[in-house]
């Protein structure tokens, strides 16, 4: 949500900032801009509506020679998208720019004494307070003005401020909101998160809440912001791959990431199963004291969004095969209620970016109460990945399409390794366990099968496309996948309406909407509850409603009662969400594509949702 960069160095400061901002632009992308501080101590700002390529395409024709300069992609959360609101901002006098992501909550009063006092505001935004705050306390040093200033400051930020009033350096603040500070040779970097400097350096220095780093060419400070103390961090490395930032002769990047998914569960499962023992090896959960784990009596996952999906997958295996009770929490409601924690509870976070918001605040109430704290997280180095006790990594690579395709799938990968690493420790057998183990092995060739069903799925996309409203029905471990084929559809072509319900649940309420123009999918591979979905089936096709069928290969009798029929092969029940939801991202790919829009970057979303 909103990404930030910064450089200082010995090169032309823009072209780094717009390769920065290019790999950033998933964060947020209805405006962007960036300010240059020239060898002359001037400073340049040129801000635009629109993509990044927009920005690119302004800077042709204007000056921005520098060696010191920030930038950023906005997802508005203040004020409209528009020049003016875009950042970066600056105080009256054009001195200081500021680029900021996160909510200042208390900018309006703030606002007000400023204008009071003769500030001049040129946007709608609350950032822009923050950069006439620095004009009216400005006493000679960057740092320790914005210090002061953040002392006044309620909400969340990543800040990155330069000023010509005291040159040479670029000041970055965080509460609540990532920011990495990445250590080159003459030369440093400010981002949001590390993958935007894929290539020009792997040496990162993670800020945590309430620090402030001053960044100059050949340095890097951090202290407190509370009382100014020196703080050491560690300068780890990162494995950052460049050509996984690429779209390596794809269209888009969600197609590349989908197509990934074989892969991806290879590399979420390497070395982490032990067949013949039936056991799984989780490095990350190591570090914990084994009793402890043990010990648990109650799972609760926290997650947003299509990771809380994954979840719902998680309860029903960890509930079913390791015996352990489980509730799926969303991050933002979890926060505000009350909930009954003890040492003996385990809160497992699930997020792709380790970044979101509602999560992290979810997170540390649960630790703050004395849970048992535990991550599921793809992004390396992440705040939910360094505020839990221990966790699991996905291993699915950098995901940059907005919609969450391999994350969610390693997501489900990871949650059925946790429950046989779990269910050993309990009551499941070694049959059992190696059973299990078996059948995930074998999922990156079943997976292979199901993408060749694409163009099959292309042209349901085509057919299918008239439709203005589609309901996506699963039972028992397809549920969640149900409710996650709705969601890709609405999020990525968004023309469409989609809701995702418990083929159970149909009858209670959905079922009078149903009619020749409303089409059903029906997530029904072989299982435990195929009988009960024929029955839903029936009573869809009883009121003339169409019929889109994902079933296990060799169910040729559903196509009595299906329009269209996909097939996915055969697994263990527990897996079929692995590969059921492969041509549900499928469709909303393709439907988004029917429609001819940027389906990596679907209207009003962004990829990391760091703000509440
Ligand atoms: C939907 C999607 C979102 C995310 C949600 C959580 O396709 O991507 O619903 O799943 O914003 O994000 P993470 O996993 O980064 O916490």
């Amino acid at each position: 949500m909103c990404g930030i960069a910064g450089y200082i160095g010995k090169r032309q400061a823009s072209e780094f900032l717009l390769d920065a901002l290019k790999k950033l632009e998933y964060r947020g992308y209805d405006s962007s801009g960036m300010a240059v501080l020239s060898e002359e101590n001037t400073l340049n700002c040129v801000r635009s509506i629109g993509r990044i390529n927009a920005l690119e395409e302004k800077l042709k024709g204007m000056k921005s020679n520098g060696s010191i300069g920030i930038a950023h992609t906005r997802w508005a959360t203040h004020g409209y998208p528009s020049e003016a609101n875009a950042h970066p901002h600056s105080d009256c006098s054009g001195n200081i720019f500021v680029v900021h992501n996160g909510i200042i909550e208390n900018y309006k009063i703030l606002k007000e004494d400023l204008i009071k006092n003769g500030h001049k505001f040129q946007s709608n935004t609350d950032t822009e307070v923050i950069a006439h705050l620095i004009e009216e306390r400005f006493k000679g040093s960057l740092e320790q003005t914005l210090a002061d200033v953040l002392k006044c400051i309620e909400g969340a930020y990543a800040l990155a401020v330069i000023s010509k009033n005291d040159p040479g350096k670029i000041v970055v603040a965080k509460k609540s909101s990532p920011l990495v500070i990445c250590i080159g040779k003459n030369e440093n970097f400010i981002a949001s998160d590390s993958s935007a400097v894929a290539g020009y350096t792997d040496k990162v220095i993670y800020l945590d809440d309430g620090e402030l780093g001053i960044v100059t060419k050949d340095d890097c400070k951090i202290v407190s912001i509370a009382n100014n103390n020196k703080v050491h961090k560690e300068c780890c490395s990162v494995d950052l791959d460049v050509s996984e930032i690429r779209k390596n002769g794809y269209e888009h990047f969600l197609l590349k990431e989908i197509f990934e998914i074989p892969e991806v569960v290879k590399n979420s499962t390497r070395g982490r199963m032990i067949l013949d023992q039936g056991l799984v090896k989780l490095g990350g959960l190591e570090v914990l004291d084994q009793d402890k784990l043990r010990n648990i009596n109650r799972i609760i996952i926290i997650a947003c969004g299509t990771a809380s999906l994954a979840g719902f997958v998680g309860e029903y295996m960890l509930e079913e095969y390791a015996g352990i009770p489980v509730e799926v929490e969303l991050g933002s409601e979890f926060r505000y209620r009350k909930p009954i924690i003890d040492s003996k509870t385990a809160v497992i976070a699930i997020s792709q970016s380790g970044e979101t918001a509602d999560t992290i605040a979810s997170l540390l109430e649960a630790k703050r109460k004395g849970a048992l704290t535990l991550g599921i997280v793809n992004t390396v180095g992440s705040t939910i990945s360094r505020e839990t006790e221990a966790g699991v990594y996905n291993h699915a690579g950098p995901e940059l399409s907005v919609a969450s395709t391999k994350a969610f799938v390693s997501q489900i990968i990871v949650l059925a390794l946790f429950t046989i690493y779990l269910g050993r420790t309990r009551d499941m057998s070694l049959v059992m366990g190696k059973r299990i183990i078996e059948e995930i092995d074998k999922l990156p060739c079943l997976i292979e099968e199901t993408l060749k069903n694409h163009e099959q799925i292309k042209s349901l996309a085509a057919k299918y496309s008239k439709y203005k409203n589609f309901l996506f029905l699963g039972r028992k471990y397809n549920y969640p996948i149900a409710r996650e084929g709705a969601l890709k559809l609405k999020e990525i072509a968004y023309h469409i309406h989609a809701e995702g319900y418990a083929g159970g649940e149909m009858k209670h309420g959905p079922i009078a909407m149903i009619d020749e123009n409303f089409p059903s999918v029906f997530v029904v591979p072989n299982d435990s509850v195929y009988e009960k979905m024929w029955s839903n089936m029936e009573e869809i096709k009883a009121r003339r409603g169409k019929i889109i069928a994902i079933t296990t290969k060799g169910n040729k009798n559903i196509e009595d009662i299906a329009d269209d029929v996909i097939y996915i092969p055969k697994t263990l029940e527990m897996l079929t969400p692995v590969l059921t939801t492969t041509p549900l991202h499928l469709f909303a790919a393709y439907m988004g594509m029917e429609f001819g829009f940027d389906i990596d970057k679907p209207r009003n979303l962004a990829k990391s949702v760091t703000v509440e």
